[in-house]
């Protein structure tokens, strides 16, 4: 949560200097944190009046903070909730997490901007989005976690579906058991209650693919998908799909065809351009609206 400047903690006038806007507000979520005392503040702003440092870096170069607590200060300062390096628990594959100024985390904040202004223009009410592309190995998975955690830290209520009943990997990466998932949903066996919410993002649920099925394509198709997605529709602002390859299984087109609407993957230098049309076409024939199609680099 960004710091209202009227309830600010720190004296903003200490030794007759004023503290710059920026710099007051790092100051006084790292005061609030109990990571500087007022001792340290009146050092700090000796140091960068003598040198010209910024806030961040003269409380670094006095020892009073670590870089770590810079880049969380930071980051809680533009509302970017984020992990440190090291977090055990959480895949290093979430950049928008571990390192939200790095210029994949802006990409993909960009497109979390662009997804919103185009529901917001087509009036789009029910906000869910397949993640689908034609091949193997393009970025699928890698965008939809990613991308939920942004829409989380927008302050959305996200749930992220992993739909990939072939080989799920979304409980890895957020670190959720997936004993109980969408397949037991999909089949009577659960109900709501096997979402799991992802703890390190207070707006994030994830639900697991759950025990491999030896049906995976039936499943989907079933109504019960529908059922349980109108049910979901009032607990979460956004709901995102990650699925198995489109080119490959029809699985993608199934959950797209409850969902509404796709967003296509190309990776660059992978994906052909032939299968990626192909793909938004039978997509399209049943109705899906695909919202664009994004080129992932990596
Ligand atoms: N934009 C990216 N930047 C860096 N690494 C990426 C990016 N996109 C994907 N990757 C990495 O590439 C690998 C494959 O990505 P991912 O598993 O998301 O692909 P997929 O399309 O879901 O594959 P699968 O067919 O196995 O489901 C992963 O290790 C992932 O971390
Ligand atoms: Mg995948």
């Amino acid at each position: 949560m960004p710091i209202n400047p009227q309830e600010n903690v720190l004296p903003i006038e200490a030794s007759g200097r004023v503290l710059a806007r920026d710099d007051r507000r790092i100051g006084s979520i790292l005061a609030e944190e109990g990571k500087l005392g007022v001792e340290d503040i009146e050092r700090i702003m000796e140091l960068q009046q003598v040198k010209g440092f910024r806030f961040g870096e003269a409380a670094q170069r006095l020892g009073l903070i670590t870089e770590d607590d810079l880049r969380c200060a930071v980051a809680r300062q533009y509302d970017l909730p984020h992990l440190l390096p090291g977090n055990e628990s959480i895949s290093s594959e979430l950049v928008v997490a571990y390192e939200p100024f790095h210029p994949r985390a802006e990409e993909l904040r960009a497109l979390r901007t662009q997804l919103l202004m185009r529901w917001s223009k087509a009036g789009v009410r029910q906000r869910m989005l397949v993640i689908a592309s034609p091949g193997a190995r393009e970025g699928r998975s890698y965008v939809a976690a990613n991308l939920a955690v942004v829409f989380s830290q927008l302050g959305e209520r996200t749930l992220l579906i992993d739909a990939d009943l072939r080989a799920p990997r979304q409980h890895r990466i957020f670190n959720i058991p997936d004993r109980i998932g969408l397949t037991a949903v999909l089949s009577g066996r659960a109900d709501r209650g096997a979402v799991a919410p992802v703890r390190e993002f207070g707006r994030l649920s994830l639900l697991p693919a759950g025990a491999p099925p030896p049906n995976p394509q039936e499943l989907l198709s079933r109504p019960a998908l529908g059922v349980f997605l109108q049910e979901m529709w009032s607990e979460f602002d956004v709901i995102l799909f990650d699925t198995p390859a489109a080119k490959l299984y029809a699985d993608a087109q199934n959950v797209a065809f409850r969902a509404g609407s796709a967003m296509m993957l190309a990776r660059k230098n992978h994906t052909r351009l032939a299968d990626a049309t192909s793909v938004i076409r039978e997509l399209s024939d049943t109705g899906v609206r695909v919202v664009g199609t994004v080129f992932n680099a990596f």
